[in-house]
């Protein structure tokens, strides 16, 4: 990722923030994800009156990545309207984990930039492998 492509990553995000619903919680959050070709996918959350169907914008991005072109996903920033640091939640974390391995995770405060591995995020994830064991 050169520092362009952080920039446009962070700037797609942002953008993404905009069109957040999150009339319940107040709390916007933009994602962006960038593929092996540059291509981007983002997305912002979506709260619903029935609040446990509400959806991140990590999740949504995603989603909108892996149903079009297959194309490897290299890096995700994170945006989020309070300005803080939007770490993303276990759910997102795993789901990253699950289809986007080495993805790099950029989360823009008005501090600054930080960047972190999946790996580091979550450590001792659950992984694929253990449904395909003998049931004890
Ligand atoms: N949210 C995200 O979209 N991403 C995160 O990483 C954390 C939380 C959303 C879900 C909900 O719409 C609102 O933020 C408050 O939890």
């Amino acid at each position: 990722m050169t520092t362009k492509d952080i920039e446009l990553l962070i700037n797609s995000a942002e953008t993404a923030m905009e069109n957040a619903i999150a009339p319940y919680s107040g709390f916007k959050v933009g994602a962006s994800l960038m593929t092996k070709t540059k291509r981007l996918y983002s997305g912002s959350n979506i709260e619903n009156p029935s609040v446990m169907l509400s959806t991140c914008a990590e999740r949504i991005a995603l989603m909108k990545a892996l149903t079009s072109k297959k194309d490897t996903l290299k890096a995700i920033a994170i945006v989020s309207s309070d300005g803080a640091y939007c770490f993303p939640c276990g759910a997102c974390r795993q789901m990253l984990f699950e289809f986007a391995p080495d993805i790099s995770i950029y989360l823009k405060s008005k501090e600054g930039i930080k960047r972190f591995s999946i790996q580091e995020l979550l450590p001792n994830p659950f992984i694929r492998g253990r449904l395909n064991m003998e049931a004890r």
